[in-house]
């Protein structure tokens, strides 16, 4: 068991913590969103994650996880203190650090013995070595400072953060060293892959794998456009390309261009890194190029299809957040989309099982929200799929079309069969299907 600080409880932060209690340590969550911790403490999420509901409770009641708003004790009882706040995009697209430095000033200030301190936050590289300077600014006590980035998925993080590919951890310090491994152990003693690597190249790993997924997917996305135009079928190519062991099947479907809280910035922080050292990353320019022209292709198809007007039309929009089995609606390419329609002349009314609350956060008003899939579809002249959470999968597709002005559907992640669709009588639009 170890006594484990977490500053920053959002969506990694809250599962990086429950998963360690859950693994047996005794975890204090820290925030400094009063609101946030009101929930938490009446037994609510303030997030929707799959697997969280229940193990939140159980470590409560067990006494391995509590939240509170006081850092310095948090971490005058901790071994190891993580950072694990937002560093969001600042206006050149380079990760803002300013609330990893204020937990850094912090905990410089709360260090009462040697701690280890993780930076589990996406940061630039270099950032570690800024954390120590802070915090040694404000402490003569010794302590290390490691590189732990975190490469969960929202949607599937606890499964992810229990079973991880790899845990990479970038550190210089021996008691460092052997207090991650400690606190790892039960993860280890199941399998799992713990790498030390030096601190740089620990920071540098993260962004680098989101980028090469990222590119993966700006990759597929201009293949699928280039696929309609010469008469192939993206999801073929695929199935062809994804069999091959050296590419391997994941990250390869296209769709309405990237979104969420990380590729979007991620990409971007990583660019304006190279860009700092003078150094070419022409490849994720293009990543990035692409992307933007994705995300706005859906609306350019919609207008081919259904004129360049769209006023009077009504559209019913399935799915709004990133991806599915998340509320999270940073970047979702449906913002983009659903303002597209509605400048065009449209109405949308949309319906996400879990996003309502978070795109009315972002969208407001500017679609209507249904309580169900159905009821988007009352008198649509299309429907379109933004997000291929599972209940979109095989809907009730006689009682779709009875609710449908038109049967027209354009499906943005080529979830539904285009025959299958066609035999059911749908003038049906994918993305790259022949
Ligand atoms: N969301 C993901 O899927 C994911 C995956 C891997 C890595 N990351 C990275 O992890 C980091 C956190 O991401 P997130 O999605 O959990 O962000 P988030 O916005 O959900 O959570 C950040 C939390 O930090 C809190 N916070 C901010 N300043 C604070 C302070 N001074 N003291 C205490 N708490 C403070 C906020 O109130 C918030 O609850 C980011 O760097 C992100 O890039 C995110």
């Amino acid at each position: 068991m170890m006594n484990v600080a977490i500053v920053g409880t959002g969506y990694v932060g809250l599962v990086a913590g429950t998963c360690f209690a859950e693994l047996g340590h005794r975890v204090v969550c820290v925030d400094n969103n009063i609101e946030k911790l009101r929930k938490l403490r009446a037994g609510e999420l303030p997030i929707y994650e799959p697997g969280l509901e229940e193990m939140v409770p159980r470590n409560v009641e067990h006494e391995r996880l509590v939240f509170t708003d006081d850092l310095k004790s948090a971490v005058e009882r901790a071994d190891i203190v993580f950072i694990a706040v937002g560093t969001p995009p600042g206006e050149d697209g380079s990760a803002d650090l300013t609330y990893v430095v204020q937990v850094a000033e912090a905990i410089g200030d709360a260090l009462n013995g040697f701690k280890v301190v993780a930076v589990k936050s996406t940061v630039p590289i270099g950032t570690c070595d800024k954390v120590r300077a802070v915090i040694a600014s404000r402490s003569k006590e010794h302590f290390a400072v490691v590189s732990n980035p975190e490469f969960l998925r929202e949607g599937v993080a606890v499964p992810d953060f229990m079973k991880p590919d790899r845990i990479v951890v970038g550190a210089a310090d021996d008691r460092a060293i052997e207090l991650m491994t400690r606190l790892y152990r039960p993860l280890t003693q199941n399998g799992a892959k713990l790498m030390f690597m030096d601190v740089r190249s620990s920071e540098m790993t993260k962004y680098a794998s989101n980028s090469m997924l990222a590119t993966r997917i700006s990759f597929m996305n201009e293949l699928a456009n280039l696929c309609e135009v010469v008469g192939a079928d993206i999801e073929n190519v695929r199935g062809g390309m994804g069999s091959d062991n050296r590419i391997g099947p994941s990250f390869l479907r296209a769709g309405v261009g990237f979104g969420g809280s990380c590729f979007p910035k991620d990409v971007r922080a990583l660019l304006q890194t190279a860009k700092e050292y003078n150094s070419e990353l022409g490849v994720l320019d293009s990543v990035v190029a692409a992307n933007v022209r994705q995300k706005v292709r859906m609306v350019s198809i919609i207008r081919e299809q259904l004129g360049d007007d769209l006023t009077g039309m009504r559209f019913g929009v399935w799915g709004l957040a990133f991806k599915p089995d998340t509320d999270d609606m940073r970047e979702a390419p449906a913002i983009q989309i659903i303002r597209g329609l509605v400048e065009a002349g449209a109405t949308v009314v949309a319906y996400d099982p879990e996003a309502t609350e978070t795109a009315q956060a972002v969208l407001e008003n500017v679609p209507t929200y249904a309580n169900n899939a159905y009821a988007c579809c009352e008198g649509a002249d299309a429907l379109i799929l933004l997000t291929e959470w599972r209940e979109f999968a095989s809907p009730d597709w006689d009682r779709v079309a009875g609710l449908m002005r038109s049967k027209t559907v354009f499906d943005g992640r080529n979830l539904w069969e285009p025959n299958e669709m066609r035999e059911r009588g749908f003038n049906y639009r994918g993305i790259g299907r022949k």
